[in-house]
């Protein structure tokens, strides 16, 4: 089976998972991950395939999306493994995938993720920040019912990822400083910190405007 089938194959097995989500995480976020990883391949030099193919896979394991991660990675690497890649490849694209959350890396910093993770880490930060990190910010809040701002909660420091989950006094705004504009600086490849400059003072500007509406600075 070639490259472009195989693509194409998971693909389809993306969309059949997220095609229904309404938390940010449907199928156009998929897309554009992918899209974005591969510009960064045009200046890395990491496996097109296992990269690609992390991309498309990347929220199809995800805890806060599938009810049961352990069956759902059990499940994909059976289909990899119909797909004929290699039990090189089938682990490699579940390490990347079960590793390169934000909400993972506030619970454990003690490994590194292959180049090809790097650029689908990369590609899935660049899609949480800018405007339709904002988007996706406010969306995702609607759809689990935080405030939008309370001036009186302070930001979150030095979570665990069960602090994170836990939403009980999150705000939108606070999620900028949790995680959105902490983002930047936790990027690995040089093209996504190049494009992340831009979209981060897009969020600046955007929650400098929000403070002086909400205090009547006019
Ligand atoms: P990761 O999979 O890297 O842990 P998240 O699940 O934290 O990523 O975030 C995925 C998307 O959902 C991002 O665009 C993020 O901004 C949004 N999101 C996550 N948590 C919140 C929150 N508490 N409030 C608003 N948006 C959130
Ligand atoms: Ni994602």
């Amino acid at each position: 089976m070639n490259e472009l089938t195989k693509l194409s194959k998971i693909k389809a097995y993306t969309k059949s998972k997220l095609g229904a989500d309404k938390t940010g995480h449907g199928y156009d976020h998929i897309k554009r991950v992918v899209t974005m990883a591969e510009k960064i391949l045009e200046s890395e030099a990491a496996d097109k395939l296992v990269t690609l193919a992390a991309a498309y896979l990347h929220d199809t394991i995800d805890d806060k999306l599938v009810s049961d991660p352990k069956s759902a990675l059990a499940e994909l690497q059976e289909f990899l493994a119909s797909l004929e890649f290699t039990s090189a490849q089938i682990e490699e694209i579940s390490f990347i995938i079960t590793h390169m959350s934000f909400a993972h890396s506030l619970q454990d910093d003690d490994f590194q993720l292959p180049l090809s993770g790097q650029i689908v880490q990369d590609a899935d930060w660049l899609d949480a920040i800018g405007a339709i990190g904002i988007t996706r910010a406010i969306y995702y809040g609607g759809h689990h019912g935080e405030k939008i701002y309370n001036p009186n909660l302070l930001p979150r420091t030095n979570m665990t990822k069960e602090e994170y989950r836990n939403l009980d006094d999150e705000t939108i705004i606070n999620h900028f400083y949790e995680k959105l504009l902490n983002l930047k600086d936790m990027l690995n490849t040089q093209t996504a910190k190049n494009i992340a400059e831009h979209r981060q003072q897009v969020m600046l500007d955007f929650l400098d405007e929000f403070k002086n509406e909400w205090n009547s600075v006019v």
